[in-house]
Order: C-alpha cells, then structure tokens, then sequence
C-alpha cells in the first residue's frame, strides 16, 4: 500500500474516490489490497482475541445450561485480566470515575431495576420519574436555569444516540416547516463521526468545514456553506481530537440569524465545563445561555459518572422535542409511541444515572472537575517540556500532541507495551490523553509523563524499528485511497464477531 500512497496524495480528493473505485475493479489491484488487508487482520487478530484456548466457546448453544456459578468463576476470570489497566490509571477517557465503592453502590441501583422498562409506563412509573429528573437536572447545568419549561429533552442510550435524534429532529422540522427535501448540516471536520453516521441514517448531506490553526471551527467557511437548505450547524465543546472548544458563540449567532439550528455536540464536556467555569477556568460560552443554542448533548455515561449505556438530549422548546418522537396510532398491537431510538430499554440505566446525579450532587461534581482539570494542567505542562513532542490547541483536560522529531504512533506503541493507552488521532498525524478521575489518584501523572518521555527516547534512539501497530495506523492515517480505509475498518468490525 505504500506504493500507492505518495503519488495519489496530490490529487483532488472527489476525482480520487472515483480514480479508486476504478482502480479497485482491476483484478491485480483488487488483488494486492486483499493480500494487504488479510496481513493486517492476521496481525491484529491475537490482540483481540485473547483467551481462544483459556477459555470455553460457543459457536452454538450448550446442550444443558452451565452452572451459574461456573459462569460467574469465568467472569470474575475475565474481569481481573482487563480490569487492573483501567483502574490503575493506564487508560485515557473509557472509565471516568471508578472508584470501587461508587461503582458497587451503582450496581446495587441496577440490581433494583434490572427488569425495568421504560416503555412500559404504566407498569415503571418510576422510570419515567428518573428521566424527567435527569433531563431537568442537566438542562438546568447546561444554562436552562430555572426556565426547565422551555428547556427539555430525553434520556437516550449514548453520545450517538443523542446526535442522531438532534438530527432527525432538525430534518422533521425542516421537511415540515419550510418544505425542505435535501438537508443539509454544516459540521466542523473535527466534529464527531455521529454526525456523518446521522447524516448517512437519515438522508442528509453534511458540509464539512475546515478548523483554524488552533483546531476550533473556523467561521468564515461555515458561514460560505450555508445555503437555503441547511437545517443545522455544529459545534463541539470540545472536540473528541483536540479537547478544544469551538466559537459556539459567534456560531450559534450566525445559526440564529439565519433562522437555522444549532447543536452543541457537549457530550464529552456537558458535566465538566459547567463546573470548569466556575472553577474560573477559561470557558467560552456554549450551552443555552447564548439564544442561538437550540440543542445540546451530553453524556452521562462520561463526565456525569453514570453506568455506560445514557446520555441526554435537550432542545430549546418542546415544539422541536416533538419531532423526535416516533408515533403509531393504527398498529393492530395497538397505540404506540417512543421518544427515542430504542424500543424497550434498561430501565436500570436511567436508575442509575439518576442515582449518580443525585449521590454526587452540584459539589460532587464541582470536586471532580476540580481535580482532574488540576491533573490535567500538570499532565500538559509536562508533555510540553518533554523534548520533541507539542500540544495542539489549548485544551484544558483532553490533551493531544504530535511530534516533530519522531513518529508519534510509535511512541504510542511504545506505551502500550507498557499498558499505557492512548487515542490515535490523524490529520495531523498525533495522539490524545483524555484525563479522568482514575489519573487523580496520587502518582498516576507522573508515571504517565515518565512513561511517555522513555517512549520518545526510545523512538528518537531506534528510528530504524518499524514496530507492529504504528506502522498500520500511519498508513491508514496518510493512505489517499480512504475507501481502502474503510473497508479494513469493515473487516476489522468482522473480525470482532469472529469466535
Ligand atoms: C464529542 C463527542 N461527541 C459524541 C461522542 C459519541 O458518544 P458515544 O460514544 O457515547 O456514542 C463522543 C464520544 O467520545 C464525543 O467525544
């Protein structure tokens, strides 16, 4: 594949999806790239497939049913092989709080309300109880203040699922209100894939937008995009790839004026930068207190230290909640409705989500932040006098860097080794440390930067080692023929159902 690389990267990206689609019916090439692709998935395979041999499979099911206990032993097993590197503090972002004692009162939540749905609303009342509460707590932090009326919103599965219902719902709106059949969205290039998932769900073009230098939106192009079709603009605060905050202000306005919606993508910031600020950390404005704001996500399942599985979606509004819903008054089964994607859902999660919100409460919350905007001031400090490796941007916890001396994929390599983990990132080529509560515990930070200034020594002293991963993700990284891309992402999503 590298063959292909260097030559292919000077051409027009549009004339070289449809340059590849050619190149790839000849039968030499569809060839090269299958031999290239079986490589690769045989090289990632024994990493994601740890315990063929140590462990019973099913490939159908047991004759009788195994012994709960037998079960639970295995679990157990499972758990203590893949639990030391999240709770000692190697991982960045995935587990944001976990801490034992918490995680053990949130199980004995869901123990309650394992068998809860929400869908039945006669039977769960409660459920519904937890929701209107969680959504009413989160558009209160998020600049709703004491207007909840005009604020509202739903639980939903997860940072995705928030996204894709904003979407649908500016599309509905849309379609109705203004008769417009070929949406649109304008999107900053960093903004998170969920939105082209949404795009690609739902039948909208998005527009993506250029970022400045300092990796935030870039204003003048998105207002260039806007055309008579666009339903929505979007912004991040912050970015998942540079931890960075978009100019919501100046984006929601032009939004506003054009008399258009707009999303703050807040998923990873909505239960930090409300605290953040007041912690007098500089916080541009982003939630509902600017009146072009008409919708916000934000996990809960991140930063509002709740099980994995919500996240809520607030509208200014509830005329604009409405197109969200799904409705189906002649169904033989009989009236049915959901506000959301799912169908029936873990009741149990919404209980928990509550009951995080509710335990850890407005000084809770105010605590964590404290701390793990403290650490992540350390950890950027460090990174920055580390020789060979920069910050991008001007994050406040989710910090990445690139290098200029080494190859930064290889430093991550390098990390992993070490249990280290990082999120690759590309264009440009770098890397991200996403700071939680597990890197507040004393100690964590400073063997992080030793382990990551050993790491660049290591790559600048032996330039000449290719390394195993590194190689993979600077090719797919700099490869021109993206649809090559994706179809290794397509194969690697196979190999994840392989037993
Ligand atoms: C900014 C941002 N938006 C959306 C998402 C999607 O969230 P989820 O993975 O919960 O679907 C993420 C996930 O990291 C994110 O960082």
């Amino acid at each position: 594949m590298q063959l292909l690389q260097t030559p292919l990267g000077r051409i027009n990206p549009r004339w070289l999806a449809r340059l590849e689609k050619i190149l790839r019916r000849i039968p030499s090439v569809q060839a090269m790239i299958e031999k290239e692709y079986q490589e690769i998935m045989d090289r990632l395979e024994p990493a994601l497939k740890p315990y063929r041999g140590d462990f019973s499979a099913f490939s159908r099911l047991p004759g009788t049913g195994r012994a709960q206990q037998e079960i639970i032993s295995e679990m157990e097993a499972l758990r203590d092989r893949e639990a030391a590197r999240w709770k000692e503090g190697f991982v960045s972002g995935a587990v944001y709080h976990g801490d034992p004692a918490y995680i053990d009162f949130l199980n004995r939540v869901y123990a309650i309300h394992s068998q809860v749905n929400p869908l039945h609303t006669d039977l769960w009342p409660s459920v519904s109880k937890f929701e209107a509460e969680i959504v009413s707590m989160t558009a209160q932090m998020l600049g709703a203040g004491e207007t909840t009326n005009e604020f509202c919103g739903t639980v939903t599965s997860g940072g995705s699922e928030s996204i894709l219902l904003a979407m649908k719902t500016y599309r509905d709106r849309a379609r109705e209100r203004k008769g417009i059949t070929r949406p649109q969205i304008v999107a900053p290039e960093t903004a998170h894939p969920a939105f082209d998932k949404a795009a690609q769900y739902f039948g909208i073009k998005i527009i993506r937008t250029p970022v400045g230098p300092d990796f935030r939106a870039d204003l003048k192009t998105i207002k260039e995009a806007l055309n008579r079709n666009t339903i929505a603009i979007i912004g991040s605060a912050p970015t998942f790839p540079h931890g960075v905050i978009d100019p919501i202000a100046e984006m929601s306005e032009l939004a506003r004026k054009s008399g258009i919606g707009f999303h703050t993508d807040a998923c990873l910031g909505g239960f930090i930068l409300p605290w953040a600020e007041k912690l007098g950390y500089p916080v541009p404005p982003f939630d509902f207190r600017l009146p072009g704001v008409t919708s916000i996500s934000a996990d809960t399942h991140k930063y509002g230290y709740a099980a994995k599985g919500t996240s809520v979606i607030l509208y200014r509004g509830q005329e604009l909640r409405r197109y969200q819903y799904f409705t189906a008054a002649d169904w033989p089964g009989g009236l049915y409705f959901s506000p959301n994607m799912s169908g029936s859902r873990p009741g149990g999660l919404s209980a928990v989500c509550w009951a995080a919100m509710v335990s850890l409460g407005e000084k809770g919350y105010l605590e964590a932040s404290g701390k793990i905007l403290q650490t992540a001031e350390n950890i950027r400090r460090d990174i920055e006098s580390i020789p060979g490796l920069y910050v991008l941007g001007d994050p406040l916890w989710i910090i990445s860097f690139a290098s200029d001396a080494v190859d930064i994929y290889k430093v991550m390599e390098y990390m992993a080794a070490r249990k280290w983990n990082l999120n690759p990132l590309q264009k440009p080529p770098a890397v991200h440390f996403a700071v939680t509560l597990r890197h507040t515990q004393p100690g964590i930070a400073e063997k992080f930067i030793a382990a990551l200034r050993a790491a660049v020594e290591h790559a600048r002293a032996n330039p000449e080692e290719k390394g195993e991963t590194a190689p993979i993700y600077g090719m797919a990284a700099r490869l021109p023929l993206r649809g090559v891309v994706s179809e290794m992402l397509r194969r690697f999503a196979d190999l994840l159902y392989k037993i």
